[in-house]
């Protein structure tokens, strides 16, 4: 008889993305002559940039002429590309990281969903709350927790919850963790992490033998000088610490797919008998046995935004996301809402008004606006009550979003 993974049972019956989609494609079949603005989820709206886009058709070039064509590349990632990001993302902030620390995949979301199979079932993992849905639910799929509480949460689990009073940053946890979830510039509050406090989590990790697992993935909106990009700008980070990027909110690759992730060779976790391993061959022997690397176009792509000319292009983009989230921000305010994040982040953390639940006001949005935005209690229970706009989107629906919002007079 096959068994199925009864870890699968104990999830909440759709993944969030997806559900909102359902929810909209319901509406916007019943009410097909409305114009609906969709700023949900974080997906890019703006092309790719002319030189990845040429660095794109030269590597198809050369798949279609025999003498430059390419079959299995390294599962690892091209030393081109890995080199690049070695020079560029870490070399150039002063972190010492090689390219062979460097593992080049299809996704941030992918990586930190799949690094949960190289640690043992028993590992403690701590997640924020509100929390990128893909730690909580992977963590589960991975058999590291008993059932969904009535409270939203799941046994096992250690939660940290952000909230207004904290300033949506977690707390060191009282209750010992093994792994822990950390991500800034943050999703869903779009908060962002100071040098003293990653330091702390550093410093903490270091003392009681934790792994962070560190989601960079929007680092390229942090425009503050002096909010770290990466956790190895912290003293002894390289010893704990496990970090995700990728291009595709910086790059604008949601659909081209590409992302990495470092493992340094210091890094260590422990056997039953407390005897330490270095991480980085496990996820080495994973990537190599289950993934056959990204397709040579698409790394070929992602090398070119370390040119002078591709950087000066992708930082453009970047900016113009982030004077969305700025006008977003404006204007909210100025329509009474409380409003976070949308600085060094390209998401924007709204409270709800007249006590509306985070659905209810997703509904009102809907059916009154015709404007998408996320849940927060969809990332979490301490997200109900807010809510989250992306910026990722153009201009000019950008600007009648909120004019449809300031027209419901709230
Ligand atoms: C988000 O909206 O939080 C992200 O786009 C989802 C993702 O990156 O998987």
């Amino acid at each position: 008889m096959a068994r199925i993974n009864e870890n699968y049972l104990k999830l909440k019956a759709g993944y969030l993305f997806p559900e909102i989609g359902r929810r909209v494609r319901e509406y916007a079949q019943a009410h097909p002559e409305k114009e609906i603005i969709r700023m949900g989820i974080g997906d890019v709206t703006q092309p790719l940039v002319p030189s990845v886009v040429a660095a794109f058709q030269e590597g198809v070039s050369e798949m279609a002429n025999g003498e430059t064509f390419k079959g299995y590349g390294p599962e690892q990632g091209y030393g081109f590309l890995r080199e690049a990001i070695a020079r560029f993302d870490y070399q150039s902030r002063g972190v010492n990281i090689s390219p062979d620390e460097i593992f080049v995949s299809d996704g941030s979301k992918c990586d930190t969903g799949n690094i949960q199979e190289i640690f043992g079932h028993d590992n403690k993992v701590a997640i924020c709350d509100p929390v990128y849905p893909v730690y909580a639910d992977t963590t589960v799929m991975s058999g590291k927790t008993g059932v969904c509480q009535a409270n939203g949460y799941f046994e096992g689990i250690l939660y940290m919850p952000c909230n207004e009073s904290n300033g949506f940053i977690p707390e060191i946890p009282t209750e010992r963790p093994d792994l822990i979830f950390l991500c800034f510039p943050n999703t869903p509050t779009g908060t962002v992490a100071t040098r003293e406090i990653l330091t702390q989590w550093v410093d903490y990790a270091l003392k009681n033998q934790c792994i962070l697992l560190f989601d960079a993935a929007y680092e390229a909106y942090i425009t503050d000088p002096s909010i770290p990009h990466s956790i190895y700008e912290i003293e002894g980070a390289k010893k704990v610490a496990i970090e995700f990027r990728s291009f595709s909110k910086t790059a604008g690759f949601t659909g081209t797919r590409c992302a990495f992730t470092v493992i340094p060779d210091e890094l260590m976790a422990y056997d039953g008998l407390g005897q330490a391993h270095p991480v980085k061959p496990l996820w080495m022997r994973r990537h190599t046995t289950k993934f056959n690397g990204v397709s040579y176009p698409v790394q070929k792509a992602a090398a070119a935004i370390y040119t002078e000319q591709g950087a000066k292009e992708v930082k453009e983009v970047v900016q113009y996301y982030l004077e969305n989230a700025r006008i977003m921000t404006e204007s909210l305010k100025e329509q009474g809402f409380t409003v976070f994040g949308g600085v060094n982040a390209p998401y924007v953390w709204v409270k709800t008004k007249n006590n509306l639940t985070s659905w209810e006001f997703f509904d009102l949005l809907l059916q009154e606006a015709h404007v998408v935005g996320t849940p927060g209690s969809g990332f979490g229970p301490s997200g109900e009550g807010y809510f989250r706009f992306s910026a990722f989107a153009d201009r000019s629906n950008v600007l009648k979003a909120m004019e449809r919002l300031k027209a419901l007079h709230f």
